[in-house]
């Protein structure tokens, strides 16, 4: 048995034998949930059972889940990010909570898992005042007692670390105050492994001067475990209240647990990375540990991207433009330059598919059944990459001068990342301006973002009954926005399906939860009123008079229609379609507010009866 398959056995045995029931993992692209593109902790695919829906296997449950982080793609490179990994988890839907939970936690650790407790360190939740919420001294009694039973005094501040909701609060969304109406959330407490002082005395370390501790970056502690104490949930007016039950989230990465048991700070050096690394060493004819640090950050994006990719692309995802397609491609393609910056062969990343193909089929047989159409998926992807880079090599050829403009179009237009542009310039003497390129990169954006707003003030492809009236409830939330925070806010896009409407708009900060709630309940008011929708057509000078001017002015025809919402609710230029009565919509609620870029917001509207 390797390594990984021995630490996932011992796992699951360890919950079974306390009575939890093994589930299989769900898949990395989650389904009936378009939140969120990936599946990222063990406790997503779980949600409905928190909110109160009992589970059909019993209130014990584990798991290891295979997890994808997109948001760490740009942390890979140092000793322990991953985009990919599987996340071992336990939960207690309203059984047991804090206690039995630490006490098994720190069994699994010790007895189970073999580690030295003398190197666990653990962080409990400090207290939030505005939160109304205390330190949590049941964690911290638990932990010094079962600390004790191996003879360690578990002192508060030497071995016990508490934080505020910045730290040890968890939630899908995040912090208390960044989680939309509806989603559960509680403290948590974190165990750490210390991996010795070696890496905080590191001369890059920027805690080589200063005491470190379990939540600085120096990479010397590293999370192992995270048990989450989910009793509550937000309502719209931004309070907390509890849950149908207390329960227990736990989740832990496989690989963390095998860097602590091999005691090896970098996860590229342990079993999980070893057939992939191995396959490098011997098409580079190079040691892994004898590695520039430069060279050493290329193998491990290499290393870790195309193991991502092997994954997603066992689900069925192809690389493409768009969501997670569009990932996918950039994973692929960042470890393709990589490549090429070793002066290593494209055709180098098919050959690391069989072996981790190998490494995990036991577990997952898809990766088996699919080999061939990921090997030919990745294939397909490093020619197309390879066309466009001798496409873009011809474009920089021409040039004597490449502007932070120029380097952006190579990127649009040729997929050509900034730091190759800018390689490719230095090896001819030049130097390319990057401000100036992050500056023509947001321009481009806040565009297509105007874009996509042009396409909906064009109208609905869709005519659903339900898309139809989240339209005209957006009109509404525009109006309420006017009317209640800035009167010169606009709209900057929108996206309706038959579950919500996604709103965007200009407001240069988040709004506040009484902010949110107001807005919704003018928005209901308008629609209990029943207020008619009325539709005029006129020509666009009158209508734009009418309306008081639009950014998509140059978009529209010389003759456009305008809706209007009572006598003088809400008044736009729009193709519709809309109900002829705001009470038609029924009852909305505002959920998940969220940053669309900079000064840029985004709501989303679901149904008042929804669940989401
Ligand atoms: N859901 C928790 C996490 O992802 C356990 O950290």
């Amino acid at each position: 048995m390797s390594e990984i398959e021995s630490i996932r056995s011992k796992f699951i045995q360890f919950y079974e034998k306390r009575g939890h029931i093994r589930i299989p993992s769900s898949s990395l692209l989650p389904e009936n949930d378009a939140s969120t593109l990936f599946t990222s902790s063990g406790m997503q695919p779980l949600l409905p059972y928190f909110l109160g829906t009992p589970h059909p296997q019993g209130q014990r449950i584990c798991d290891s889940q295979c997890c994808f982080r997109a948001v760490d793609i740009e942390e890979v490179g140092d000793n322990r990010h991953t985009t990919f990994f599987e996340m071992l988890g336990n939960w207690s839907f309203g059984d047991y909570f804090k206690r039995e939970q630490i006490e098994q936690v720190f069994t699994l650790f010790t007895d189970v898992m073999g580690l030295d407790p003398a190197r666990l360190y653990v962080t409990v939740f400090a207290g939030d005042q505005t939160l109304g919420l205390s330190r949590d001294d049941e964690a911290i009694a638990t932990w010094q007692q079962v600390f004790a039973t191996k003879g360690i005094e578990a002192k508060i501040g030497e071995r016990i670390f508490t934080y505020g909701p910045e730290k040890n609060w968890w939630s899908r969304s995040g912090r208390p105050e960044q989680m939309p109406a509806g989603e559960p959330g509680g403290s948590d407490s974190e165990v750490f492994y210390d991996f010795g002082p070696q890496l905080q005395l590191h001369e890059h370390s920027p805690y080589r001067d200063q005491p470190c501790h379990p939540n600085c970056d120096c990479g010397r502690f590293i999370e192992i475990g995270n048990s989450v104490f989910m009793q509550f949930q937000k309502t719209h007016e931004g309070k907390f209240v509890d849950l149908p039950a207390k329960n227990v989230d736990y989740g832990g990465g496989l690989e963390r647990l095998a860097m602590a048991r091999a005691q090896t700070p970098d996860i590229f050096q342990t079993e999980v990375f070893a057939p992939v690394i191995k396959v490098l060493e011997q098409k580079s004819q190079q040691k892994y540990s004898q590695l520039k640090e430069a060279d050493k950050r290329a193998w491990r994006i290499i290393a870790d991207h195309t193991r991502s990719s092997i994954f997603l692309m066992s689900e069925g995802l192809v690389p493409s433009n768009k969501e997670q397609g569009y990932v996918l491609r950039r994973l692929l393609r960042r470890s393709l330059v990589q490549l090429r910056r070793l002066d290593l062969d494209f055709a180098l990343l098919v050959e690391l598919v069989a072996p981790v193909v190998a490494q995990y089929e036991s577990e997952y047989p898809r990766l088996r059944t699919q080999e061939a159409t990921i090997v030919a998926g990745i294939k397909r992807e490093s020619q197309k990459f390879a066309a466009t880079l001798r496409q873009g090599l011809r474009e920089i050829n021409k040039l004597t001068q490449i502007t932070g403009e120029k380097a952006f179009f190579l990127y649009e237009s040729y997929g050509f990342p900034f730091e190759l542009t800018r390689e490719i310039a230095a090896e001819r003497g030049i130097e390319v301006d990057e401000q100036a390129f992050l500056a023509a990169k947001k321009h481009h954006q806040e565009l297509s973002k105007t874009q996509s707003a042009g396409k909906f003030r064009g109208g609905l492809a869709d005519h659903e009954v339900q898309t139809v009236r989240f339209h005209t409830a957006s009109h509404l939330l525009l109006a309420a926005l006017r009317k209640l925070i800035d009167p010169t806010i606009t709209q900057k896009g929108s996206n309706i399906t038959g579950e919500r409407a996604r709103f965007d708009f200009t407001l240069a900060r988040a709004l506040t939860s009484e902010e949110i709630a107001a807005l919704q309940k003018q928005v209901n008011d308008w629609i209990t009123a029943d207020l008619p929708v009325t539709r005029k057509e006129m020509p666009k000078a009158d209508a734009l008079a009418l309306v008081g001017g639009s950014v998509f002015a140059d978009r529209y025809p010389d003759q456009v229609s305008v809706y209007q919402i009572g006598q003088d609710t809400s008044c736009e230029i729009c193709v519709g379609p809309h109900v002829t009565h705001t009470g038609e919509i029924g009852p909305i609620k505002i959920t998940k507010q969220q940053s669309a870029g900079s000064g840029v917001r985004r709501l989303y509207l679901y149904p008042a009866s929804a669940t989401a």
